[in-house]
Protein backbone atom coordinates (compact mmCIF):
# COMPACT_ATOMS: atom_id res chain seq x y z
CA UNK A 1 0.00 0.00 0.00
CA UNK A 2 1.33 3.59 -0.58
CA UNK A 3 1.03 6.28 1.96
CA UNK A 4 -1.35 8.04 -0.05
CA UNK A 5 -3.55 5.07 0.06
CA UNK A 6 -2.55 3.92 4.14
CA UNK A 7 -3.78 7.63 4.93
CA UNK A 8 -6.81 8.05 3.00
CA UNK A 9 -9.70 9.41 4.94
CA UNK A 10 -7.39 9.60 8.27
CA UNK A 11 -7.67 13.53 8.01
CA UNK A 12 -11.72 13.69 7.82
CA UNK A 13 -11.89 9.92 10.40
CA UNK A 14 -9.92 12.38 12.98
CA UNK A 15 -12.06 15.46 12.30
CA UNK A 16 -15.43 13.79 12.50
CA UNK A 17 -15.11 11.78 15.20
CA UNK A 18 -12.64 13.91 17.66
CA UNK A 19 -12.62 17.23 16.28
CA UNK A 20 -15.26 18.53 19.10
CA UNK A 21 -13.06 16.70 21.68
CA UNK A 22 -9.53 17.96 20.41
CA UNK A 23 -10.94 21.83 20.63
CA UNK A 24 -12.70 21.56 23.82
CA UNK A 25 -9.81 20.42 25.21
CA UNK A 26 -7.61 23.28 23.49
CA UNK A 27 -9.82 26.09 24.59
CA UNK A 28 -10.00 24.56 28.27
CA UNK A 29 -6.20 25.07 27.53
CA UNK A 30 -6.19 28.22 26.77
CA UNK A 31 -8.63 29.77 29.34
CA UNK A 32 -6.15 28.78 32.00
CA UNK A 33 -2.69 29.08 30.94
CA UNK A 34 0.17 27.97 33.22
CA UNK A 35 4.37 29.03 33.41
CA UNK A 36 7.33 26.83 32.87
CA UNK A 37 7.49 23.70 35.04
CA UNK A 38 3.67 24.76 36.94
CA UNK A 39 1.79 22.80 34.40
CA UNK A 40 -0.53 20.98 36.77
CA UNK A 41 -4.07 22.14 35.97
CA UNK A 42 -2.83 21.38 32.40
CA UNK A 43 -1.67 17.89 33.53
CA UNK A 44 -4.69 17.64 35.20
CA UNK A 45 -6.70 18.21 31.65
CA UNK A 46 -4.75 15.66 29.68
CA UNK A 47 -5.33 13.12 31.96
CA UNK A 48 -9.22 13.56 32.16
CA UNK A 49 -8.79 13.65 28.29
CA UNK A 50 -7.25 10.54 28.50
CA UNK A 51 -9.35 8.14 30.94
CA UNK A 52 -10.63 5.06 29.68
CA UNK A 53 -8.17 4.71 27.03
CA UNK A 54 -5.75 1.50 27.19
CA UNK A 55 -2.89 3.38 28.34
CA UNK A 56 -0.35 2.95 30.53
CA UNK A 57 0.25 6.44 32.56
CA UNK A 58 2.94 8.13 33.97
CA UNK A 59 2.30 11.34 35.94
CA UNK A 60 4.97 13.98 37.78
CA UNK A 61 7.72 13.35 35.23
CA UNK A 62 9.69 16.87 35.25
CA UNK A 63 7.32 17.48 38.06
CA UNK A 64 3.80 18.32 35.98
CA UNK A 65 4.98 16.14 32.77
CA UNK A 66 2.66 13.09 31.79
CA UNK A 67 3.85 10.45 30.09
CA UNK A 68 1.49 7.68 28.21
CA UNK A 69 2.21 4.67 26.72
CA UNK A 70 0.21 2.47 24.63
CA UNK A 71 1.09 -0.74 23.15
CA UNK A 72 0.19 -1.79 20.18
CA UNK A 73 -0.01 -5.42 18.70
CA UNK A 74 3.18 -6.52 17.35
CA UNK A 75 6.90 -6.20 19.48
CA UNK A 76 8.45 -3.92 16.82
CA UNK A 77 9.82 -0.14 18.17
CA UNK A 78 8.73 2.39 20.30
CA UNK A 79 7.58 5.56 18.48
CA UNK A 80 7.85 8.73 20.62
CA UNK A 81 5.51 11.86 20.38
CA UNK A 82 6.06 15.03 22.06
CA UNK A 83 3.92 18.02 23.25
CA UNK A 84 4.76 21.42 25.11
CA UNK A 85 2.45 22.77 27.73
CA UNK A 86 3.52 25.53 28.82
CA UNK A 87 2.38 28.96 28.49
CA UNK A 88 4.05 32.55 28.20
CA UNK A 89 4.02 35.85 30.48
CA UNK A 90 1.61 37.95 28.16
CA UNK A 91 -1.27 39.62 28.44
CA UNK A 92 -3.54 38.12 26.01
CA UNK A 93 -5.71 40.81 23.35
CA UNK A 94 -7.26 38.28 20.98
CA UNK A 95 -10.65 39.37 22.46
CA UNK A 96 -11.69 35.59 21.68
CA UNK A 97 -14.47 34.11 24.48
CA UNK A 98 -12.37 31.06 25.69
CA UNK A 99 -9.42 34.05 25.89
CA UNK A 100 -6.95 33.90 28.96
CA UNK A 101 -8.87 34.17 32.23
CA UNK A 102 -5.24 34.51 34.18
CA UNK A 103 -3.88 38.15 34.15
CA UNK A 104 -0.54 38.29 32.48
CA UNK A 105 -0.40 34.50 31.23
CA UNK A 106 -1.33 33.31 27.59
CA UNK A 107 -0.88 30.56 25.24
CA UNK A 108 0.67 32.79 22.62
CA UNK A 109 2.60 29.70 21.31
CA UNK A 110 0.33 27.65 20.56
CA UNK A 111 1.71 24.93 22.74
CA UNK A 112 -2.38 24.34 24.32
CA UNK A 113 -2.87 23.62 20.79
CA UNK A 114 -0.07 21.03 20.23
CA UNK A 115 -0.98 19.16 23.84
CA UNK A 116 -4.56 18.79 22.38
CA UNK A 117 -3.43 17.44 19.37
CA UNK A 118 -1.44 14.78 21.03
CA UNK A 119 -4.56 13.79 23.20
CA UNK A 120 -6.49 13.81 19.61
CA UNK A 121 -3.76 11.54 18.51
CA UNK A 122 -3.88 9.26 21.77
CA UNK A 123 -7.63 8.77 20.98
CA UNK A 124 -7.66 7.71 17.79
CA UNK A 125 -4.15 5.33 18.15
CA UNK A 126 -5.95 4.06 20.81
CA UNK A 127 -8.77 2.73 18.21
CA UNK A 128 -5.93 1.48 15.73
CA UNK A 129 -4.34 -1.02 18.23
CA UNK A 130 -4.33 -3.95 15.94
CA UNK A 131 -2.15 -1.81 13.10
CA UNK A 132 0.50 -0.54 15.31
CA UNK A 133 3.62 -2.88 15.25
CA UNK A 134 5.19 -1.90 18.62
CA UNK A 135 4.78 0.70 20.78
CA UNK A 136 3.70 4.43 20.98
CA UNK A 137 4.98 6.75 23.79
CA UNK A 138 3.17 10.33 23.94
CA UNK A 139 4.89 12.90 25.96
CA UNK A 140 3.51 15.85 27.51
CA UNK A 141 6.24 18.00 28.52
CA UNK A 142 6.03 21.14 30.60
CA UNK A 143 8.58 23.96 30.14
CA UNK A 144 9.37 24.54 26.86
CA UNK A 145 9.72 28.57 26.71
CA UNK A 146 12.79 28.36 28.97
CA UNK A 147 13.36 25.81 31.89
CA UNK A 148 14.33 23.26 29.53
CA UNK A 149 11.29 21.13 30.17
CA UNK A 150 12.76 18.46 27.51
CA UNK A 151 16.07 18.61 28.79
CA UNK A 152 15.27 17.41 32.34
CA UNK A 153 12.72 14.70 30.60
CA UNK A 154 15.18 13.18 28.18
CA UNK A 155 17.95 13.34 31.64
CA UNK A 156 14.85 11.46 33.65
CA UNK A 157 15.32 8.15 31.01
CA UNK A 158 11.61 8.20 29.73
CA UNK A 159 12.13 8.02 26.44
CA UNK A 160 15.44 5.90 26.68
CA UNK A 161 12.81 3.18 24.64
CA UNK A 162 12.47 5.28 21.91
CA UNK A 163 13.39 4.64 18.52
CA UNK A 164 12.15 7.59 17.12
CA UNK A 165 10.36 10.85 17.60
CA UNK A 166 8.51 13.33 16.39
CA UNK A 167 6.92 16.47 17.04
CA UNK A 168 4.78 19.47 15.59
CA UNK A 169 4.86 23.44 16.19
CA UNK A 170 2.08 25.65 14.92
CA UNK A 171 3.45 27.99 12.46
CA UNK A 172 2.57 31.82 11.56
CA UNK A 173 3.70 32.15 8.29
CA UNK A 174 2.91 28.93 6.68
CA UNK A 175 -0.08 28.77 4.27
CA UNK A 176 -3.14 26.64 6.58
CA UNK A 177 -2.61 23.43 6.16
CA UNK A 178 0.33 23.22 5.02
CA UNK A 179 3.30 20.84 6.90
CA UNK A 180 6.96 21.97 6.61
CA UNK A 181 10.09 20.00 7.57
CA UNK A 182 13.99 19.79 6.01
CA UNK A 183 16.16 17.05 6.75
CA UNK A 184 19.29 18.47 9.05
CA UNK A 185 19.01 21.90 11.49
CA UNK A 186 15.52 23.22 11.32
CA UNK A 187 15.85 25.58 14.63
CA UNK A 188 18.64 27.52 15.53
CA UNK A 189 20.84 26.53 19.09
CA UNK A 190 19.57 29.97 21.90
CA UNK A 191 22.19 30.89 24.04
CA UNK A 192 21.89 33.15 26.31
CA UNK A 193 24.68 35.74 27.82
CA UNK A 194 24.76 38.71 30.45
CA UNK A 195 27.13 41.02 31.05
CA UNK A 196 29.10 43.77 33.78
CA UNK A 197 30.69 46.70 32.26
CA UNK A 198 32.90 48.32 34.99
CA UNK A 199 34.36 51.50 35.39
CA UNK A 200 34.24 54.53 37.99
CA UNK A 201 31.37 56.44 38.77
CA UNK A 202 31.33 59.70 39.49
CA UNK A 203 29.93 63.29 38.57
CA UNK A 204 28.76 63.95 35.42
CA UNK A 205 30.63 67.07 35.44
CA UNK A 206 33.60 66.00 35.73
CA UNK A 207 33.92 62.58 33.49
CA UNK A 208 37.64 62.72 33.49
CA UNK A 209 37.88 61.77 36.99
CA UNK A 210 35.61 58.59 35.68
CA UNK A 211 35.53 55.78 33.75
CA UNK A 212 32.44 55.76 32.31
CA UNK A 213 30.80 52.63 31.79
CA UNK A 214 27.51 53.99 29.98
CA UNK A 215 30.30 55.00 27.47
CA UNK A 216 31.67 51.61 27.02
CA UNK A 217 28.71 50.02 27.09
CA UNK A 218 27.29 51.68 24.14
CA UNK A 219 31.10 50.77 22.43
CA UNK A 220 30.49 47.24 23.25
CA UNK A 221 27.07 47.09 21.44
CA UNK A 222 28.55 48.64 18.68
CA UNK A 223 31.70 46.49 18.59
CA UNK A 224 29.88 43.43 18.74
CA UNK A 225 28.14 44.01 15.68
CA UNK A 226 31.41 43.10 13.95
CA UNK A 227 31.32 39.74 15.44
CA UNK A 228 28.72 37.99 12.62
CA UNK A 229 29.96 40.39 10.12
CA UNK A 230 33.56 40.64 10.06
CA UNK A 231 34.43 36.97 11.98
CA UNK A 232 31.74 34.33 11.05
CA UNK A 233 31.46 33.16 7.16
CA UNK A 234 29.10 35.08 5.52
CA UNK A 235 27.64 31.65 4.95
CA UNK A 236 27.57 30.29 7.97
CA UNK A 237 23.99 32.15 10.19
CA UNK A 238 24.41 33.47 13.22
CA UNK A 239 22.72 35.91 15.44
CA UNK A 240 24.16 38.19 17.86
CA UNK A 241 21.43 40.29 19.72
CA UNK A 242 21.71 43.02 22.87
CA UNK A 243 18.18 43.10 23.88
CA UNK A 244 18.79 44.55 27.68
CA UNK A 245 20.90 46.98 28.64
CA UNK A 246 21.08 49.14 32.16
CA UNK A 247 23.10 51.49 33.44
CA UNK A 248 22.66 54.84 36.01
CA UNK A 249 20.46 56.10 38.58
CA UNK A 250 20.35 59.77 37.53
CA UNK A 251 21.01 62.31 34.84
CA UNK A 252 23.95 63.80 36.71
CA UNK A 253 25.74 60.65 37.69
CA UNK A 254 28.25 58.65 36.06
CA UNK A 255 27.71 55.00 36.66
CA UNK A 256 30.58 52.81 38.17
CA UNK A 257 28.41 50.06 36.32
CA UNK A 258 26.50 48.92 33.01
CA UNK A 259 24.65 45.63 32.44
CA UNK A 260 24.49 43.81 29.12
CA UNK A 261 22.03 41.11 28.25
CA UNK A 262 21.60 39.14 24.86
CA UNK A 263 21.28 35.90 22.96
CA UNK A 264 22.98 34.50 20.62
CA UNK A 265 21.76 31.61 17.51
CA UNK A 266 24.08 29.76 15.60
CA UNK A 267 23.01 26.44 13.56
CA UNK A 268 26.93 25.46 13.82
CA UNK A 269 28.42 23.84 17.19
CA UNK A 270 31.73 24.83 16.42
CA UNK A 271 30.62 28.20 15.38
CA UNK A 272 28.33 28.10 19.03
CA UNK A 273 31.18 26.94 21.01
CA UNK A 274 33.59 29.61 19.88
CA UNK A 275 30.70 32.98 20.87
CA UNK A 276 31.74 33.41 24.44
CA UNK A 277 35.53 33.37 23.80
CA UNK A 278 34.80 36.15 20.63
CA UNK A 279 32.46 38.05 22.86
CA UNK A 280 34.23 38.14 25.89
CA UNK A 281 37.34 39.45 23.73
CA UNK A 282 35.73 42.20 21.92
CA UNK A 283 33.93 43.32 25.66
CA UNK A 284 37.18 43.34 27.01
CA UNK A 285 39.53 44.93 25.03
CA UNK A 286 36.48 48.09 24.67
CA UNK A 287 36.06 48.09 27.99
CA UNK A 288 40.01 48.42 29.14
CA UNK A 289 40.29 50.83 26.28
CA UNK A 290 38.05 52.98 27.96
CA UNK A 291 39.85 52.43 31.40
CA UNK A 292 37.35 50.03 32.64
CA UNK A 293 36.68 46.05 32.42
CA UNK A 294 33.76 43.79 31.56
CA UNK A 295 32.57 40.56 32.78
CA UNK A 296 30.81 38.05 31.07
CA UNK A 297 28.40 35.07 32.25
CA UNK A 298 27.37 32.88 29.47
CA UNK A 299 25.17 30.12 29.16
CA UNK A 300 24.35 27.46 26.63
CA UNK A 301 20.90 27.01 26.46
CA UNK A 302 18.78 25.25 24.01
CA UNK A 303 20.80 23.40 21.32
CA UNK A 304 20.03 23.13 17.53
CA UNK A 305 17.00 21.37 16.65
CA UNK A 306 18.66 18.47 14.07
CA UNK A 307 16.43 16.90 12.53
CA UNK A 308 17.23 13.36 11.25
CA UNK A 309 17.74 12.80 7.35
CA UNK A 310 15.60 9.58 7.49
CA UNK A 311 12.85 10.68 10.14
CA UNK A 312 12.57 13.83 7.86
CA UNK A 313 12.09 11.62 5.08
CA UNK A 314 9.63 9.59 6.25
CA UNK A 315 7.78 12.76 7.69
CA UNK A 316 7.52 14.64 4.15
CA UNK A 317 6.50 11.05 3.08
CA UNK A 318 3.91 11.14 5.49
CA UNK A 319 2.31 14.95 5.23
CA UNK A 320 2.24 13.75 1.24
CA UNK A 321 0.07 11.21 1.82
CA UNK A 322 -1.95 13.15 4.45
CA UNK A 323 -2.30 16.60 2.80
CA UNK A 324 -1.49 16.19 -0.85
CA UNK A 325 1.51 17.68 -2.05
CA UNK A 326 0.18 20.76 -2.35
CA UNK A 327 0.44 21.19 1.11
CA UNK A 328 3.63 19.98 1.51
CA UNK A 329 6.96 22.01 2.10
CA UNK A 330 10.03 20.88 2.12
CA UNK A 331 12.20 23.87 3.74
CA UNK A 332 15.10 25.06 2.29
CA UNK A 333 15.77 27.04 5.69
CA UNK A 334 15.86 26.53 9.12
CA UNK A 335 14.73 29.13 11.63
CA UNK A 336 17.06 31.13 13.54
CA UNK A 337 14.11 30.70 16.32
CA UNK A 338 15.03 27.60 18.92
CA UNK A 339 13.01 24.70 20.36
CA UNK A 340 13.63 22.42 23.68
CA UNK A 341 12.29 19.63 21.53
CA UNK A 342 16.11 19.78 20.63
CA UNK A 343 17.38 17.74 23.28
CA UNK A 344 14.86 15.28 22.37
CA UNK A 345 16.59 14.72 19.19
CA UNK A 346 19.98 14.87 20.36
CA UNK A 347 19.56 11.53 21.94
CA UNK A 348 16.98 9.93 19.46
CA UNK A 349 16.51 10.70 15.62
CA UNK A 350 13.57 12.11 14.55
CA UNK A 351 12.23 15.32 13.02
CA UNK A 352 10.18 18.35 14.28
CA UNK A 353 7.79 19.77 11.86
CA UNK A 354 5.62 23.04 11.31
CA UNK A 355 1.99 23.26 11.15
CA UNK A 356 1.04 25.84 8.86
CA UNK A 357 -1.99 28.39 10.04
CA UNK A 358 -1.67 30.75 7.82
CA UNK A 359 -0.06 34.07 6.59
CA UNK A 360 -2.26 36.45 7.97
CA UNK A 361 -1.89 34.95 11.43
CA UNK A 362 0.61 37.31 14.09
CA UNK A 363 3.44 35.63 15.11
CA UNK A 364 4.38 33.44 17.68
CA UNK A 365 4.53 35.46 21.31
CA UNK A 366 2.42 38.30 20.42
CA UNK A 367 -0.72 39.23 22.32
CA UNK A 368 -2.87 39.03 19.49
CA UNK A 369 -1.94 35.17 17.98
CA UNK A 370 -5.21 33.33 17.49
CA UNK A 371 -5.67 30.78 14.88
CA UNK A 372 -8.48 28.34 12.89
CA UNK A 373 -8.82 25.61 15.08
CA UNK A 374 -10.17 23.69 12.42
CA UNK A 375 -6.00 22.99 12.24
CA UNK A 376 -6.21 21.03 15.36
CA UNK A 377 -7.77 17.59 13.98
CA UNK A 378 -5.42 17.84 11.27
CA UNK A 379 -2.71 17.85 13.10
CA UNK A 380 -3.96 15.00 15.20
CA UNK A 381 -4.31 13.17 12.06
CA UNK A 382 -0.28 13.63 11.28
CA UNK A 383 0.61 12.79 14.53
CA UNK A 384 -1.50 9.46 14.51
CA UNK A 385 -0.20 8.94 10.47
CA UNK A 386 3.60 9.28 11.70
CA UNK A 387 3.56 6.75 14.64
CA UNK A 388 1.09 4.40 11.92
CA UNK A 389 4.18 5.00 9.71
CA UNK A 390 7.05 3.93 12.10
CA UNK A 391 5.14 1.20 13.27
CA UNK A 392 3.91 -0.31 10.05
CA UNK A 393 6.99 -2.97 9.04
NI1 LIG B 1 6.48 27.19 21.03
Amino acid sequence: MSVVQRFEGLKDEVREGLGEKIVALRRDIHREPELGFDTERTAEKVLAALEGLPLGIRTGVVENGVVATLDGEGDGPTVGLRADMDALPIREETGLPFASEIEGKMHACGHDGHTSMLVGAAHALCGMRERLNGTVKFFFQPAEEGGGGGKVMVEEGVADDVASIFALHLWPGLPFGTAATKAGPIMAAADAFEMTVRGKGGHGAFPHQTADAIAMAAQIVTALQTLVSREVDPVEPAVVTVGEIGAGSAFNIIPEKARLGGTVRTLNEDLRRMMPERIERIARSVAQGMRGDAELDYEFSYPVTMNEEGAARTALGVIRGLFGEEHTLELANPSMGAEDFAFFLEKIPGAFIWLGVGEDVSFLHTPTFAFDEEILPQGSALLTALALESLSE
